[in-house]
């Protein structure tokens, strides 16, 4: 693989970001996952932070940590942070519980105790449409790859052909979400889409405090839905002790894609959208 390609590497049949090594592949898939783990199995730009704060923020309400997100958890336990050592899966072994682990592996690739559950382990799945998923991951990797030093040039008209072909780190975004979507109807996973998290963040919270079994009153609950919308945690992400996180909150919003896509492009994808996810019951809304 040549020019931005030559960042990705290929594990039966999924692009993989280099940064993601085959040793750590096969560790990860008995990593063991504790009891009372949350896990936040997100595709990249989903929503994986915005979960990820609202489980904190619901745990600590509760009294069950004293944590913020950015000590509960070390990032996607398959990848080594550009300021890291190691990989985040050897970090998270020695993290106190309750613990936050997030990955963006597909099913196939993830810890046995997330992909066949047992006990309390609970999954949140954030799924987000995949035009305003990939105009969210172009404005990302720009940064990352700043950040990582990288010195080449991301171009839209490219990078959105890499979305649609899989040529980009997770592969196939849609593929992605079919693999995981097996999973809806067992009890230890919450689905929840970016675009009705938007519409009615309290209606969400609410219905992940119950997912979460955790007894909390309606004005915790209201309280945690204000401190959760977009204004309120950008300021949080922007000061976040971990470099990477200062470019999470870009904009936040519904329907971004329309400022960046061509029809041409837009059609594409429906195209892409509709051949993998027809038939699955996966829609999403795109404003
Ligand atoms: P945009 O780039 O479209 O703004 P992830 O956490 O999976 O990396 O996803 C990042 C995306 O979620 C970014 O999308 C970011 O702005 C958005 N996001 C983060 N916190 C949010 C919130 N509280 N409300 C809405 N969107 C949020």
């Amino acid at each position: 693989m040549s020019g931005r390609h030559s960042m990705l590497w290929t594990h039966e049949g999924v692009s993989l970001s280099r940064l993601i090594t085959k040793e750590t592949l096969d560790a990860v898939l008995d990593f063991q996952i504790r009891d009372d783990d949350i896990v936040v199995a997100s595709f990249p730009k989903t929503g994986t932070h915005w979960l990820s704060e609202i489980a904190v923020k619901i745990l600590r309400a509760a009294g069950k940590t004293e944590e913020s997100m950015d000590t509960m958890t070390s990032g996607p336990m398959e990848a080594t942070r550009p300021t890291a050592t190691q990989p985040s899966y050897i970090t998270l072994a020695d993290i106190p519980s309750p613990r936050l682990v997030v990955t963006h592996l597909p099913i196939q690739f993830a810890p046995k105790g997330i992909s066949k559950p047992q006990n309390k382990v609970k999954v949140l799945v954030p799924m987000r449409n995949p035009k305003d998923t990939a105009v969210s991951m172009f404005h990302f990797y720009k940064k990352l790859w700043r950040l990582m030093g990288v010195n080449m040039e991301l171009r839209w008209e490219e990078f959105v052909e890499d979305v649609r072909s899989g040529m980009v780190s997770f592969g196939d975004y849609c593929d992605w979400l079919v693999g995981w979507w097996q999973m809806r109807d067992n009890p230890h996973f919450l689905f929840l889409k970016y675009e009705d998290m938007k519409k009615d963040l309290l209606s969400a919270v609410k219905t992940i405090v119950a997912f979460l079994e955790v007894d909390l009153d309606e004005s915790t609950i209201k309280d945690i839905a204000e401190d959760s919308t977009f204004d309120n945690m950008k300021a949080g992400l922007d000061n976040s002790t971990i470099a990477e996180r200062r470019g999470i909150a870009r904009k936040g919003i519904i329907g971004d894609w329309k400022n960046t896509f061509s029809s041409e492009e837009s059609a594409a994808f429906d195209a892409w959208c509709e051949k993998k996810l027809g038939g699955t019951g996966l829609t999403f809304d795109f404003e």
